[in-house]
Order: C-alpha cells, then sequence, then structure tokens
C-alpha cells in the first residue's frame, strides 16, 4: 500500500482555522484548495454508472453505462475492470478528481429503492467486482469512493434509520464487501453512510471508522460523509475526515472551539488533514499539477459506444429459452410494451449521467431489421408521465432534441440559458451563478398532429403555453416532507389536440422552494389499457413472433423510495398474458435492474433480463436478442416467486429501528435454508447461449481455501461464455451456505476446458462473538459446483480433516 508521504511539513505551515478549513467542502461537489502549501481545490462527481460532473442535474455530457447490476451480472473482474478505466477516462476528461463510486451496500430486501446502484446480495462477488473496479478508476491516477459505510441497504428514513445487525452478520456480511475492497484494491476515499448501525450514527461511529476501517484494516485513505450526513463535532473524533457538502456544515467555528476546549485532539484533525493530503498527492491536486498525456474519447465516440454496448450485453441475462433464442429468420416481429420506446437505461436519484444519447430497443431493434419490426405500443407503466423524450421534443433555439431552460431570478433577470438533452432539471444546487434561482423558464418545440399530453413536472406557480392555449396554475405540495420538491415533485398535465408545430413554454416561480426538480411533460396522449392490450393482441396474431418489453421505471428503482411490491406496475401482466395467448411464439425482455414477479414465465417462449442497460442500451439488447453478442449474464440476487417470499423482506422501521432479524440468511443463503420458499430464479442463474457438460471435479487443498478444477464442455455449436461457480455448505446448520469462488471461461463448440476456481479464504472463516475476533470455519461440509443453488453439477464432501471426498 502507497503512502505516499507523511505531510508533516505542510501540517506546520497551517494554523488549526486553516486545517479545519479544509475539512468542509467548499461547495456541492468541490474541495477548498490552499495555495499556501501548494494545495488546488480537488473536485468530485458521482460515478456509479457515469461521470456526471459537479452538478446534481444538467451537467456535461458523459458516458452512460450500464447500471451496477448489469455490469456485475457478467460476473467478469476483467469487464469491471475496464469499466472503471473508462470512468477514469470521463474523469480526466472533466477534471473530476474522485469519482463517487462504487456502491456496495447488499441486496438485502428486493424491495430497497438503490438496490440498482450495488453489486449483488453476495459480498464476495461484491467485493471482488468493486476491488476490480476500482483497480480501473486508480490505475489512471483518479480516486474513488467506496460506498456506503455500512449497512446502507434501504431508503426509507434513510437518514435516521437505525440498523440493527448482530456482530457476527455484520462481519461475515455486510462489512465482508468493504474488507475485500480496502485489502484488494486500497480505493483513496470511503463514504460514510446516513444510517445507524446498532444506535450509532454512521458518520459518528468511532468503533467501527475508527476501530475497523483504520485500525484493524489498516486503511489510510480519507473517510467522508454522505451528503448532509454529518451531524456534530463529534464525528471528527469519531473517525470521519471529510464533511460534505459545503461551505456549510456543522464543523468550521464550532469544530475550533472543541479542540481549544479540548473536547476534540487536535492530533485527530492532523491526521484528518493528513489523509486529505494524502488523497490530494495521489489524485495530482499537491504540488504540480497533474499532466494528463491521453485524451480520451468523447461519450459518443465509436470506440466508446461499441464498449458500451459490448459491456450491457455481456451481462444480460437469459432467464428461460425454448430454443426461440437467439432470433432467426421471423419476418414480422410485433415489438410490444412502452418500454420499448421509453427503454429505462438508467436508474434515479445522485446518479444520474446526462448521456449524449440514450438508444431505445425499439431504435436498436429498427437499426438492424427495418420494417421487420413493427411497434405496436403498450399499457401505461408510470402513474406520473416521465420528462418529454428528447426527439419527440427540439430545442426552439438550436433545434436539437431536447429543451431550453432559463434560470433567472425572482425578479426575471436572466442567469443562465442552456440547451439541455434531458427535460428535467434540479435546480438550486447550480454553482457560480450571479444570484438565487427564482424563476425558471422551459421551452420546447414540438411537431405533432393529433392528441399530445402536455404539462410540468415540479411544485409552484406555473404558466403554461403552446400556440392559443394559456393555462395558469399552481402545483402544492402533497406530504410536505422535507426535500419534497425534489425528490417527489408533482405533475400537471392536459391533453391538447395538435395539428402541427408549436412552441410549448412553462414558467415556473418557485416562491421560497430553493431546491427542486423541474420537468417539462410532452408525448402523444396515452390510450387505456384496454385499447393498448386489443392493439397488442392484433399486432401479435398479424406477427411471426412476439417482443413484449416489460419493466419499472425511476418510480419504483431510485435513490429515496423503496418499493412496496415486485409486481410489474400498471397492467403490464395482463398486457404478456393477452399476447401470449395469441402470438406464434412470445419473448418477453424485463427492462429492471432488479427482480419483477413473472407469473407469466411458463407461457412464454424466452425471457431475457437486459437490466438498465446504459446509453447504449436498444443495440445491445438487439444484439443479444439476434445473437450477434452473447447475453452470458448471471444473475446477482435471487428472483422470488413471490412478494413476501425472501430472507428479508421489509424495509420499513418500527419506532426507527430496522431489525436485520434474518442474521447471515440474506438471499441464496436463506432461501437455501428453507427461511423461504425457493426462488423463481436463483442468484448466480443464466443460461446464456451455450449448453454445459461438466466432469472430472478435483480439489486442492493445500493452501489457505481450496482450489477446484472442473472439466467443462460447450455442447453447443457456437462459442459461449460459462461461469462456473463454487459453493461451500457447511455441516454447521447455523452456517449459511456461501459462494466461496467463481470463474468464468469462453468454450468454443464441442470444446472442453479444465476451469480452475481459486476459493477466498475470507469465506472460511466466522466471527467468533466470545473472542469478538475471526476463527476458522468448520471445514466438514460439502462443496458445491453449480450454476446457482437450482442447477448444482458436482458435489465434493469435505471431511473433518479437510479432505474431499466425490459425493
Ligand atoms: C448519495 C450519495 C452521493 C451523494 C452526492 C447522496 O444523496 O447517497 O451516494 O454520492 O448524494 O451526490
Amino acid at each position: 500500500m502507497s503512502l505516499v508521504g507523511d505531510y508533516d511539513e505542510l501540517l506546520r505551515a497551517l494554523d488549526l482555522p486553516a486545517k479545519v478549513r479544509l475539512l468542509t467542502g467548499a461547495s456541492f461537489a468541490a474541495l477548498h484548495g490552499d495555495p499556501a502549501i501548494g494545495l488546488a481545490p480537488m473536485t468530485f462527481s458521482d460515478g456509479p454508472t457515469g461521470v456526471k460532473g459537479q452538478s446534481m442535474s444538467g451537467g456535461p455530457l458523459a458516458c452512460l453505462l450500464p447500471n451496477a447490476t448489469a455490469l456485475a451480472g457478467t460476473w467478469s473482474e476483467e469487464l469491471l475492470l475496464a469499466a472503471g478505466e473508462l470512468l477514469a477516462g470521463e474523469a480526466v476528461r472533466q477534471g473530476v478528481h474522485v469519482v463517487l463510486g462504487p456502491t456496495i451496500n447488499l441486496h438485502r430486501s428486493p424491495l430497497a429503492g438503490r438496490v440498482f446502484e450495488s453489486f449483488s446480495e453476495d459480498p464476495l462477488l461484491t467485493g471482488k467486482l468493486a476491488a476490480a473496479y476500482i483497480k480501473g478508476v486508480q490505475k489512471r491516477g483518479v480516486g474513488t469512493s467506496l460506498k456506503h459505510f455500512v449497512a446502507n441497504d434501504a431508503e426509507t428514513e434513510r437518514q435516521t434509520v437505525d440498523n440493527r445487525v448482530d456482530e457476527a452478520t455484520l462481519r461475515e456480511v455486510y462489512l465482508l464487501p468493504f474488507e475485500i475492497a480496502i485489502e484488494d484494491a486500497d480505493p483513496w476515499t470511503l463514504m460514510a453512510a446516513y444510517n445507524a448501525i446498532n444506535g450509532v450514527t454512521a458518520t459518528e461511529h468511532d468503533a467501527l471508522l475508527n476501530g475497523v476501517v483504520k485500525g484493524e484494516l489498516g486503511y489510510h485513505g480519507l473517510i467522508m460523509s454522505d451528503w448532509f450526513a454529518t451531524r456534530s463535532v463529534a464525528a471528527a473524533a469519531g473517525g470521519l475526515d471529510l464533511v460534505m457538502p459545503g461551505p456549510y456544515g456543522p464543523w468550521g467555528q464550532a469544530l475550533v472551539d472543541a479542540v481549544a476546549e479540548g473536547a476534540v485532539a487536535e492530533e485527530a484533525i492532523d491526521d484528518h488533514v493528513r489523509r486529505l493530503l494524502r488523497l490530494a498527492d495521489r489524485v495530482g491536486a499537491l504540488g504540480s499539477p497533474r499532466a494528463h498525456p491521453e485524451d480520451p474519447p468523447a461519450p459518443d465516440d465509436p470506440q466508446r459506444r461499441a464498449q458500451l454496448r459490448d459491456m450491457a450485453a455481456a451481462g444480460m441475462t437469459v432467464l428461460t429459452n425454448d430454443g426461440v433464442l437467439p432470433l432467426g429468420s421471423e419476418n414480422r416481429i410485433a415489438l410490444i410494451g412502452v418500454p420499448a420506446t421509453d427503454t429505462v437505461l438508467l436508474g434515479g436519484g445522485s446518479s444520474m449521467v446526462t448521456a449524449p444519447h440514450q438508444v431505445s430497443i425499439a431504435d436498436g431493434l429498427t437499426a438492424v431489421l427495418g420494417d421487420r419490426v413493427r411497434f405496436a405500443g403498450g399499457v401505461e407503466v408510470r402513474t406520473t408521465p416521465a420528462p418529454a423524450r428528447a426527439g419527440f421534443v427540439t430545442d426552439p433555439v438550436d433545434g436539437r432534441p431536447g429543451i431550453r431552460v432559463r434560470l433567472m431570478t425572482g425578479d426575471g433577470d436572466e442567469l443562465t440559458d442552456d440547451h439541455m438533452a434531458d427535460a428535467q432539471r434540479i435546480i438550486g444546487f447550480d454553482s457560480g451563478l450571479a444570484g438565487p434561482v427564482g424563476r425558471v423558464r422551459l421551452s420546447a418545440r414540438l411537431d405533432h398532429k393529433g392528441p399530445v399530453q402536455l404539462g410540468v413536472l415540479g411544485l409552484g406557480s406555473w404558466v403554461l403555453t403552446a400556440g392559443a392555449l394559456h393555462e395558469e396554475f399552481v402545483v402544492e405540495p402533497l406530504t410536505g416532507i422535507p426535500g419534497e420538491a425534489i425528490l417527489a415533485p408533482r405533475p400537471h398535465t392536459l391533453i391538447v389536440d395538435l395539428d402541427g408545430p408549436v412552441v410549448v413554454e412553462a414558467e415556473l416561480d418557485l416562491g421560497r422552494t430553493e431546491h427542486a426538480l423541474v420537468g417539462l411533460i410532452a408525448r402523444p396522449a396515452p390510450k387505456t389499457d384496454e385499447e393498448a392490450i386489443a392493439d397488442a393482441v392484433r399486432a401479435a396474431r398479424g406477427a411471426d413472433l412476439a417482443v413484449v418489453v416489460v419493466g419499472l421505471t425511476d418510480e419504483q428503482e431510485t435513490e429515496s423510495r423503496d418499493k412496496t411490491t415486485l409486481a410489474l406496475p400498471g397492467a403490464q401482466d395482463a398486457l404478456v398474458e393477452a399476447v401470449a395467448a395469441v402470438a406464434p411464439r412470445t419473448v418477453v425482455v424485463v427492462n429492471s435492474a432488479t427482480p419483477v414477479l413473472l407469473p407469466w414465465a411458463d407461457r412464454v417462449d424466452a425471457i431475457l433480463a437486459v437490466g438498465l442497460p446504459g446509453q447504449e442500451g436498444g443495440h445491445a439488447v438487439a444484439a443479444a436478442l439476434l445473437g450477434d453478442l452473447e447475453p452470458a449474464g448471471r444473475l446477482v440476487s435471487s428472483w422470488p416467486i413471490a412478494d413476501g417470499a425472501g430472507p428479508a423482506w421489509s424495509v420499513t422501521p418500527e419506532a426507527g429501528v430496522l431489525e436485520y432479524a434474518e442474521g447471515p440468511f440474506v438471499g441464496y443463503r436463506g432461501h437455501a435454508a428453507g427461511r423461504a420458499p425457493a426462488p423463481r430464479y436463483w442468484f448466480g442463474h443464466g443460461l446464456g447461449y451455450g449448453r454445459w457438460e461438466y466432469a472430472d471435479a478435483r480439489a486442492d487443498l493445500a493452501g489457505p481455501a481450496p482450489r477446484v478444477t472442473v472439466a467443462v464442455r460447450n455442447l453447443a455449436t457456437h462459442t459461449s461464455r460459462e461461469v462456473v461457480q463454487v459453493y461451500f455448505q457447511p455441516a454447521d446448520a447455523g452456517q449459511p451456505v456461501r459462494l466461496v469462488g467463481w470463474a468464468g471461461a469462453e468454450v468454443g463448440p464441442g470444446a472442453t476446458a479444465d476451469v480452475t476456481v481459486e476459493c477466498d479464504a475470507r469465506l472460511w472463516r466466522r466471527w467468533d462473538t466470545s473472542a469478538h475476533r475471526w476463527a476458522d470455519l468448520d471445514l466438514a461440509g460439502e462443496l458445491l459446483i453449480a450454476r446457482g443453488l437450482g442447477d448444482i453439477r458436482l458435489r465434493a464432501a469435505v471431511e473433518p480433516n479437510g479432505n474431499l471426498h466425490r459425493a
């Protein structure tokens, strides 16, 4: 681990107020510099799926990657490394020093709104993939932030919830991915979460921050708070190094006073500053500025586009397939479902990125198949209409797809006048404006004949005009919760009959609201579900094959809110049933990051889960359906058979407390122990386009953990990627089955490959709660070589003496 320097000399050049000043951000995503010691201001950017820039929204155009579950679905450390390198290139292009990712909280309950942003339900898979991502980013001199530390696994009451996790479960499950990522990849920063863990809020958790992270794990990086998560000066003594964002916050003069009074030791302040200087040194913000010889490709460069398409396809998962996939020579394909055209390519919240373009599934399929594909509409999938799609609306000033946004003071003086590709914007975190935003004007041109739904999204007093239309109205808050104007902006819409081009203008008076999300709604007037299903049935009957796209939207998969059900929203199940009943063959594409219920699974011919596949998503789906790229993904979480049928379900705290009562039996570990019905699809499941025979398993037990080798033969007629998974089922029923290693291999048609899985010694431990330390796990048990626990190919008993006995 490189510690770079000791920085004592620089510390001596700073007095206490100068040191404390550095420990709170200078703005939403930037830090203070100090020319006296050659420290340049560092900048951060959210990063899980793209380097979005310094503002909450409306940032620079940036590559939009497939979401975290889609990347993790590849089970490929090489691919995560490449994703990290890509993100680093994006950061360098934008002058960003630290990318705020990866998110490595676990998929404890599938209801959690932010599951889309983190890798999986398994600590080993999560930790190893995170380590690869971190190595990819940091090898280019850009920092990462491992977040959110720790047990930050749901959104309900997210600022205050106290997650109660027993000591062994915390160590063996929730801390483990942090341990693996820190040990294997040394992320340069770590982010302390909003929640409390066992009664102590994360940003003040001395036992975890100072004790475990900086002490036991020997972490030398910088610990920052999640945004607005620092409550007090006590955090400075508890191990937190940096308060984000700034410039305001609970430290500043209060921390200077606390040190003067002896409540916080000055050594603690020095340690925080030393860590901050180490970060600056690592990212090239200390001393001579960093030189970046490379010139990273633009987000819409053909090389980037191909890379993003291939990444997305590699994580797509074939859930069922009776042989219809890859698609063949069907001449007439009925494409059905709103997500076919309004494909959801990213989740909601702080990870949102302004992509150069967003390729829908309809665009992607049409680009390859031309008029063999006919889009036949679908049922409503959202309760609130989405902001207008670029393409349906254009900027009235420069004609580009998207809208024009003017920010003004309350008196109407112009602050900014920008084009935006996305028809929504978060106001109030913009830096460098000449004054506070009081009014916002959104304008767009649309060229349509027939009924359209027009409207706005956002709280406040609006004036909406379009041709002869002039409407004045007020959108009132519904709940009064803090941040409602950003987190739950409400729409106001009306249906207007158009007979040609028109410019729509919507002007909002924000009143006293400082932070708000505003958007412009414009789309063809929706049909009723009955009409939409009747149209789809007609189209399916007249086609050779129906491709139905179903999914979730950012109403379900978003930061700040959890779900209440895994059922597909709206009448999507009825749509699939009706189409499957009449179409010669039906393929369903699931456009969601997280599990959904598929009650019709046995009545369709194939199901492909495509995640939130990023800016090239539609091209990737087309390539996967046609077999030009193999959808070689494996599931990263168990897909339950019904609501409630998982070992950890509720995410609603009771009196502020959420008990992790299932202990270590999370996800597949709980399903396998009979603590919940078998899932519809197991963690690790995924058919790809290969067919596999497993034989001749051997284990080498000489090292700290077994090395398992197995011969896999590809029975299919084309090259395919297999992911060999090794699980350990301890004989001790108190210990859950666990993934202990995996390895991927590409195997040609008819060929056989020996695949070796290096199991991870960190899974052969248990936490001894009486001695408060790790102990060896009893080796008695069974090794399972599997394609997910629903398809176990070979078993071998490990005898108490550690020998292997083939079952
Ligand atoms: C999120 C973090 C994010 C931060 C900055 C917070 O709301 O929890 O993941 O990095 O905002 O945007």
